[in-house]
C-alpha cells in the first residue's frame, strides 16, 4: 500500500493528556519532527462521540489539522479486558470520570482501576484476567487526507495496583512475559514493548 509520506517540520500532537503527549514526543523525538501539543496552540478538543478507536482518533487528528494548518497526529487507546467482553475498550478514559474534583469533572484512575477490578470479583476468583492494551494512530493532514496505525500489547490485570510511573491504568497492568506492572517498569522500556510503540512502529515504517 502506498502512504503518504511525512516531511519533517511542525506536526500537531492532537492530545490533551500530558502523559500521552510526553510518551508520543519520545517516540517521535529519533526523527527530525518539531512536535507541538494542540493544547500549546490553545485548539480545541473535540468530543469522542465514535464507537470505535479509529474514528476517535480520526475525529481528534483532523480537528486539530484544519484547526493548525499543519499534519496532525492523535492516539485514541484503551483498555480491553477478555473477561468483561472487551470493555471498557473505547470508553476507557469515561470510566475515570468524577466530579470529585475541586474547579469541576477530573479523571481519578485509582477509582478506574477499582471498577475494573470489581467487575472481575464479582465474576469469581478462577476469572480470566488477561487483557489488552490498544492504541490506533491517525496521521492527518489539513487536506484531509488520514493514515491509520494499530498497535497492541497483551498482558494481564493485577490487584493492588503497583508502580507509579506511566499513566492512566499502568500500575495494574503486567504485560505478557514480565512481571512488574507499566508503571513499575522504566519508561524506556514500557516505550519499547507498549502498545504505542507497536503502533509506531507501524507508523515510522509507512511515513518516514
Ligand atoms: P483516550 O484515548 O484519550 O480516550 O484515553 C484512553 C485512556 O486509556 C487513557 O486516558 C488511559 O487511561 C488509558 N490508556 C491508554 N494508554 C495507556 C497506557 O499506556 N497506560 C495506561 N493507560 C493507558
Amino acid at each position: 500500500m502506498n502512504h503518504r509520506k511525512l516531511e519533517p517540520g511542525r506536526l500537531v500532537i492532537a492530545s490533551h493528556n500530558a502523559g500521552k503527549v510526553r510518551e508520543i514526543r519520545a517516540l517521535l523525538a529519533p526523527f527530525g519532527i518539531e512536535p507541538v501539543s494542540a493544547g500549546e496552540l490553545g485548539l480545541p478538543e473535540p468530543d469522542e462521540t465514535g464507537t470505535s478507536f479509529a474514528e476517535n482518533a480520526s475525529l481528534k487528528a483532523h480537528a486539530s489539522a484544519q484547526g493548525s494548518g499543519l499534519p496532525a497526529l492523535a492516539d485514541d487507546s484503551g483498555l480491553c479486558v477478555a473477561a468483561l467482553d472487551g470493555a471498557p475498550g473505547v470508553y476507557t478514559a469515561d470510566w475515570a470520570e468524577t466530579q470529585m474534583f475541586e474547579g469541576g469533572p477530573g479523571r481519578d484512575w485509582y477509582m478506574a482501576m477499582g471498577k475494573v477490578e470489581g467487575k472481575l470479583a464479582e465474576l469469581g476468583p478462577d476469572t480470566d484476567r488477561s487483557a489488552y492494551f490498544v492504541c490506533t494512530l491517525a496521521l492527518a493532514w489539513p487536506d484531509g487526507h488520514q493514515e491509520i496505525f494499530e498497535g497492541r500489547v497483551q498482558g494481564s490485570l493485577t490487584w493492588p495496583p503497583r508502580g507509579l510511573l506511566g499513566f492512566g491504568y499502568d500500575p495494574v497492568f503486567v504485560p505478557d512475559g514480565r512481571s512488574e506492572t507499566f508503571a513499575e517498569l522504566d519508561p524506556q522500556e514500557k516505550h519499547a514493548m507498549s502498545h504505542r510503540a507497536d503502533a509506531f512502529r507501524k507508523l515510522v515504517a509507512a511515513v518516514f
